[in-house]
């Protein structure tokens, strides 16, 4: 049994999904959806507002103040009302507007960023406004979770040691890179692990963490259109990218098995999927991370006009992309590796896979 009093304080950390009868390969879906917050931002958040507390930054006359594409948003809009701060979030137009309820309902205010910058999209819109907003009034308290190291510190203390324990035999990780909060902390307790690890970043197309071309991206969480100041790649061994349609394609692949999980849990299942059919994989083991669950993308990725609208009829044929258990139909287009070691690219064969 546990018993809570503070919201913050519950999170699953064990639950896994062999996503094997499913996708016809091995790998091990570590679950982060399930606490207060619905994501696994709930830990990043937590930590730093501990750190803030603990420099004496935060004070009760303190109003928080992020920039979130959601998840941290709703964490935050939760750790605040729980201890008694205000929170102010500051979003874009491709916030999910239940995530914006959410944090609504928690009594948080959220300002929502509708036009984007010329040059760094809406990131560096949303940006802009919270460090206008913290030079205005000495209460704001910005937390920063694109440069702040509790973010990464969080997933290097709890995330990353709960993967090893529960797989002391792990071989590849698969993380999504948005803030790359969460891959630099597992990245850098696994380089210190007594075995090597292959850290393989999944990013979406479009996004320029890895250096890729700027392109639309309207699925929140993953991605960035301006460098994440946290990223070190030199602890990266490989970047793979994925489209939003596949991102959609295997979502709806998982949600027709019963698993209902947000949009960035498909765009890991799907470079994950490719990357094991690119490569020699039989007995290896292999774990992906799915940041949050399904029910705040049932007016985006589960609602078949929204899809069909930005993607096109043939996005919404789950079947067809995923092919599941057909390892084969992963293998698509030449990939270009970085080597573990060294960040050589090498080619390599099957995956899309972009070099970093
Ligand atoms: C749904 C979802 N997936 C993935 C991520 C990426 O995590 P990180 O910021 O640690 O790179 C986020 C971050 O906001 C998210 O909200």
């Amino acid at each position: 049994m546990s018993v809570i009093s503070a919201p913050y304080t519950f999170n699953e950390e064990d639950l896994y999904v062999d996503l094997e009868s499913i996708l016809g390969r091995r790998l091990f879906l570590k679950c982060e959806g399930f606490n207060f917050a619905g994501s696994i931002k709930l830990k990043p958040a937590t930590e730093m507002v501990e750190a803030a507390e603990q420099l004496g930054v935060l004070t009760p006359r303190s109003v928080l103040l992020e920039s979130s594409s959601g998840n941290m948003g709703v964490a935050l809009s939760m750790i605040a009302a729980s201890k008694g701060y205000r929170f102010l979030c500051v979003t874009d137009s491709r916030c999910n507007l239940s995530t914006r309820l959410v944090m609504e309902a928690l009594g948080a205010q959220v300002h929502v960023i509708t036009e984007p910058s010329a040059h760094g999209g809406f990131l560096r819109a949303r940006l802009d406004y919270v460090r206008a907003l913290s030079a205005l009034d000495k209460r704001y308290v910005w937390l920063s979770q694109y440069t702040n190291p509790g973010n990464w510190r969080a997933h290097y203390r709890r995330t990353a040691p709960s993967i090893a324990r529960s797989f002391p035999g792990l071989d590849v990780l698969f993380v999504g890179a948005g803030t790359t909060g969460t891959l630099m902390g597992c990245a850098r307790y696994f380089r210190q692990w007594h075995r090597p690890v292959r850290i393989v970043a999944v990013d979406s197309v479009g996004s320029v963490t890895f250096g890729g071309t700027p392109g639309r991206r309207m699925l929140p969480g993953l991605g960035m259109s301006v460098s994440p100041p946290l990223l070190d790649e030199s602890y990266v061994d490989e970047a793979v990218h994925v489209e939003e349609a596949d991102t959609i394609r295997a979502c709806h692949h998982l949600a027709r098995r019963g698993f209902l999980f947000g949009g960035s849990t498909g765009t890991v299942v799907s470079g994950a999927m490719r990357w094991l059919a690119a490569h020699d994989s039989a007995g290896l083991t292999s774990v992906a991370i799915a940041p949050d669950l399904g029910e705040r993308y049932l007016e985006t990725v589960y609602q078949a006009n929204w899809v069909q609208a930005l993607y096109g009829a043939d996005a919404l044929h789950p079947d067809d992309a995923v092919a599941v258990g057909a390892p084969g139909s992963w293998e698509t287009e030449p990939a270009r590796l970085r080597d573990a070691d060294g960040g050589r690219a090498s080619d390599t064969g099957g995956g899309r896979v972009n070099p970093t």
